[in-house]
């Protein structure tokens, strides 16, 4: 995968390359990341990029032909690879999208600053907008980086022998089960008895239940549109019943 990043700041994106998995994903040649700098195809003496908008109105705009001469660099350089402009307007990303991204042969990470691009970007030389969340950062720069990290960790061999992006959060459709390490028992909290147990059928119940029972409480959301199996509605037709016999009992004591 090679992401090309178009930016002011390469060096933000710089301090994503330092260390962890995506440095590790470089090294071996899983991924390259690429940043070309805005700046460098503004054509006037003072290599202005920005400029005031049209119809007045504060802050200042992106000006479309440096983007546009550093998208269209970006392009020929690397024809296959898709284009997305980071913006708080943009598609929200999630695990999915993630995965989307992944399959691509390259990603064009556009990041803007300022007030915003000017419009006419967006209508002809992006493929699609992107954004990270409902909140406006001072630029796409920490989104893109967020984009690179997601995507990275899901191209195979990028995570090594010992991890695996399948159980991840949302990639089930449900959060991840509770992880333990040493020591067993932890400030007087002790490791559930069942992971203990070297038992693996019983350890990958535990598991699963436990990522049912997390993303109840935590993202019930996530269960509407999710593919339950039949031992999940097993277990939370269980948890039901439970539920209204615990609460049957509090209503005759009171
Ligand atoms: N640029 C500014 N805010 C952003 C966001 N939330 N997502 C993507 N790019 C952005």
């Amino acid at each position: 995968m090679i992401f090309t990043v178009l930016t002011l700041f390469s060096e933000m994106i710089s301090a994503l390359l330092t260390g962890g998995i995506v440095k590790r994903a470089i090294e071996y040649q899983y991924i390259s990341v690429e940043s070309i700098n805005i700046r460098d195809f503004a054509k006037d003496r003072h290599r202005t990029v920005d400029d005031r908008p049209y119809g007045g109105g504060c802050g200042m705009v992106m000006k479309p032909e440096p983007v546009a001469e550093a998208i269209r660099h970006a392009r020929k350089k690397h024809p296959e690879a898709y284009t997305l402009l980071l913006t708080p307007q943009g598609q929200l990303f999630n695990q999915g999208l993630a995965q989307k991204l992944a399959d691509q042969p390259g990603l064009i990470l556009v990041c803007g600053r300022y007030e915003g691009i000017d419009e006419r970007i967006l209508e002809h030389l992006v493929d699609d907008e992107l954004s990270i969340g409902d909140y406006v950062l001072t630029g796409g720069e920490l989104a893109a980086m967020v984009v690179i990290d997601a995507v990275t960790r899901l191209i195979p061999g990028t995570l090594g022998g010992e991890y695996s992006a399948e159980e991840d959060s949302f990639s089930t459709g449900l959060l991840e089960y509770p992880h333990y390490t040493r020591p067993r028992s932890f400030e007087g909290a002790e490791v559930p008895e069942v992971l203990l147990s070297g038992n693996h059928a019983a350890i990958k119940e535990w598991r699963r239940q436990a990522s049912v029972v997390r993303t109840l409480l935590k993202r019930p959301d996530l269960l509407m549109d999710k593919h339950l199996s039949s031992d999940d509605i097993r277990f939370m037709t269980k948890l039901q019943k439970d539920l209204k016999t615990i609460m049957g009992n509090h209503s005759t004591a009171s």
